[in-house]
């Protein structure tokens, strides 16, 4: 499992004081080595910006890099960039304050630093974007992109910028970007990597906001946005897409173009385990063919893109609970096993063009299992609240927008 969601499981367990203090420590490893090093703050920017482009050079590139290669260049940038979060000096509150908003997880700095290192969902969306600047370019000499909910080192985009520095491809008059995020914490470390990388000529604003109220005083260009995990659960995707498409240019571009989360029904050991067994790492180009074929698809639950953001119909239940009417499904009746299987969700993101992020290439696209699924099966607990359908009924989900949002199935 890749990091964006293995960090999160575990993420609420950093509230106990003396977890904190463990994890605190790998920071001040980092300093400590800072201070050994003895290197100027010169040289430290400039490693830290050669490992933004180094990361970035392999990436874009068209041939293919072996998997070593690109986890050494990323866990360089990881190591860089913590430094710079570590001279930020946030508080033992700022760094690991974490907290679930009205439209979802609102993730610690600590634990959102990880993410830098999600190598193929940084890939998936560097290349998105990169193609997605180059077309508005063709035909604008300036675009302007808003990322919300960047997190303290905006990794989809701070690494491109640094490329693009280096290398001459496109100045700060052709790109400009606005930065946001609610966490504090984030906005100040993002400040201080900024700094550091000597980004601040295509930086706008770096503006501490919830991305699901902000209001852009310029229009937006491009929306780049990944604030999601594995499932389509907890983090406000949904709400901060839906709220800030309004200030797209007619012709403005989603950053991904599209996000399609789909069910299926699988074998847990088959799906989980015996599918991993032979390979290196978990990576779409690694699923094994049997496990391909044992699943049950369902189908897709929820399509996210620009058109279905702007016709979205919101539901709003007595308690001021917000949900989303998501796919209507007619469950398989064939499948002689169904009693034993399990509910998974996985999403599939098409950036821009043809790149991507597809099942398995991250933490965010890992399939999720949904235990409280069932399907000609009992559950085992009496008092259990859990959903029970048959093969052949209709289901119809709804995505629930606030708190923790996910999917709620509901039997027609
Ligand atoms: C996992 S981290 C960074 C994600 C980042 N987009 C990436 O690709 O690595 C999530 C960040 O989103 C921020 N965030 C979550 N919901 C938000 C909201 N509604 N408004 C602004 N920031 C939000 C959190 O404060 C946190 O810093």
């Amino acid at each position: 499992m890749n990091s964006h969601d293995s960090q999160s499981t575990a993420s609420l367990e950093y509230a106990v004081p003396q977890i904190d203090e463990l994890l605190k420590h790998s920071i001040r490893t980092q300093l400590e080595s800072l201070l050994k090093a003895k290197l100027t703050t010169g040289q430290r920017q400039l490693l830290l910006q050669k490992s933004f482009v180094d990361a970035m050079t392999l990436v874009l590139s068209d041939t293919k890099i072996e998997h070593s290669t690109l986890l050494k260049a990323f866990e360089a940038m990881y190591d860089q960039a913590v430094q710079s979060m570590a001279l930020a000096q946030l508080s033992e509150e700022l760094l690991t304050k974490q907290y679930v908003s009205a439209s979802g997880l609102i993730m610690s700095p600590h634990n959102c630093k990880h993410t830098i290192k999600d190598v193929y969902r940084i890939q998936g969306y560097a290349r998105g974007l990169d193609r997605a600047i180059h077309s508005k370019l063709k035909h604008n000499d300036s675009v302007t992109i808003l990322y919300p909910a960047c997190g303290p080192f905006a990794p989809l985009l701070l690494p491109l910028l640094s490329y693009y520095k280096e290398s001459k491809k496109f100045t700060n008059k052709q790109v400009k970007v606005i930065l946001v995020d609610v966490h504090p914490g984030a906005i100040l470390a993002l400040t201080q990597l900024v700094e550091d990388l000597q980004l601040s000529e295509y930086i706008l604003r770096i503006e501490e906001a919830d991305a699901t109220e902000y209001k852009p005083s310029e229009s937006i260009d491009i929306l780049v946005l990944e604030a999601m995990q594995h499932g389509f659960t907890k983090e406000g995707q949904l709400s901060i897409a839906k709220h800030l498409v309004q200030f797209l240019t007619i012709d403005g571009l989603m950053i991904p173009q599209n996000v399609s989360v789909r069910g299926m029904m699988v074998v847990g050991e088959t799906e989980f385990n015996q599918q991993w067994k032979q390979a290196q790492y978990s990576h779409s180009l690694n699923v094994n063919n049997d496990a391909q074929q044992d699943r049950v698809e369902l189908g897709e639950i929820l399509s996210i893109n620009k058109s279905t953001l702007l016709n979205m119909q919101e539901l709003e239940l007595q308690d001021g609970v917000k949900v989303i009417p998501a796919s209507k499904i007619k469950l398989p009746s064939s499948v002689k096993d169904m009693g034993k299987r399990i509910l998974a969700i996985y999403a599939h993101i098409d950036t821009f063009a043809d790149e991507g992020v597809e099942q398995y290439d991250s933490g965010v696209t890992h399939p999720r299992p949904d235990m409280t699924f069932y399907i000609d099966a009992k559950p085992k607990d009496i008092e259990h609240t859990h959903f029970v359908a048959h093969s052949g009924d209709m289901v119809q989900f709804y995505y629930q927008l606030s708190g923790l949002p996910g999917f709620v199935p509901v039997k027609l």
